[in-house]
């Protein structure tokens, strides 16, 4: 029986976060089992930037309960993300636990390709504003095959089941998730499938998912993204991951012989302030 992980990252207990994960998980065709994870549960401390989980197989020196929520992931089959919007952008506790994603890449053969789907909750129409794209880094940063997304609109807590359109949502979710991908159907990045953009000129455009840059230009009355990819990746591929872990190990060796040039430039600041 497949393992579901269904991660909430909202504190407010039977919210409308709860219920669309538990919905997608009602909706899933083969027979799993469920557990729930409450982000706002767990004392996730902010990183250090110490680098030393790359050295030590991802154990993190910091004392907290960081690795019980990367543990969960990584021997789940599968991950079902709920978030709310928060002022415009998806729940803190989510980035919290992503700003931790050093100590992932020691977890890297237990969570790559793991399929998921995220669910990004307002209570507005229309105004998640980040929210789908937060849920979609965060997904893509725990090196999970993302299969679909969607925003769903609720306030009061159980009201997103009122809507028709939600529940057809959580079906869907739970048909892809071991199913067919569903991927964007309006403009989106050819290399990541993320359809949010910043103009850096008129039609010049960054992905702000894989953060890689490219043109926008109109085909037929449809806009089309073209996107190239930089040299350095985060996680198109595996062996990016593996890469982008090589590199970052490597600022180690870097720091040490930049030491005595850098250290100046610190200790000008110490007093200030
Ligand atoms: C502090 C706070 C900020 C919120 N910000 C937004 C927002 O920016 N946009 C929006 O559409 N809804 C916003 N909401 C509404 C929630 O996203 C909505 O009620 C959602 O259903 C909550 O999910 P939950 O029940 O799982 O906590 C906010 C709610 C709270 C409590």
């Amino acid at each position: 029986m497949k393992k579901i992980l269904g991660i909430v990252s909202s504190a407010r207990r039977l919210g409308n976060c709860e219920i669309m994960v538990k919905a997608v998980f009602r909706n899933l065709a083969r027979p799993c089992e469920l557990s729930l994870l409450r982000l706002t549960d767990f004392q996730i401390d902010p990183c250090r930037g110490c680098y030393r989980c790359l050295f030590n197989d991802g154990h993190c020196v910091i004392d907290d309960e960081c690795s019980i929520v990367l543990d969960a992931i990584g021997s789940a089959d599968a991950v079902i993300l709920a978030a709310p919007a928060c002022f415009l952008g998806a729940h803190s506790a989510l980035k919290r636990f992503l700003d931790r994603g050093l100590s992932f890449y020691g977890s890297e053969d237990r969570l790559w390709g793991k399929p998921a789907v995220g669910v990004a909750v307002a209570g507005i129409p229309g105004m998640e504003g980040g929210t789908l794209l937060d849920i979609e880094r965060f997904l893509k940063l725990i090196l999970a095959d993302i299969r679909q997304t969607q925003a769903v609109y609720g306030a009061l807590p159980g009201e997103i089941l009122l809507d028709q359109g939600n529940r057809e949502a959580a079906s869907s979710l739970a048909q892809s998730l071991f199913g067919p991908k569903i991927h964007k159907t309006g403009p989106n990045c050819p290399l990541c499938d993320g359809d949010a953009f910043r103009f850096m000129g008129p039609d010049t455009v960054r992905c702000l998912l894989c953060s890689n840059a490219g043109i926008i230009h109109m085909m037929d009355g449809t806009a089309v993204v073209e996107i190239n990819p930089a040299d350095h990746q985060l996680f198109l591929t595996r062996q990016d991951v593996k890469d982008h872990k090589a590199w970052l190990m490597g600022m180690k060796e870097r720091f040490m012989t930049m030491r005595k040039a850098l250290e100046p430039i610190s200790v000008d600041y110490l007093k200030d302030g």
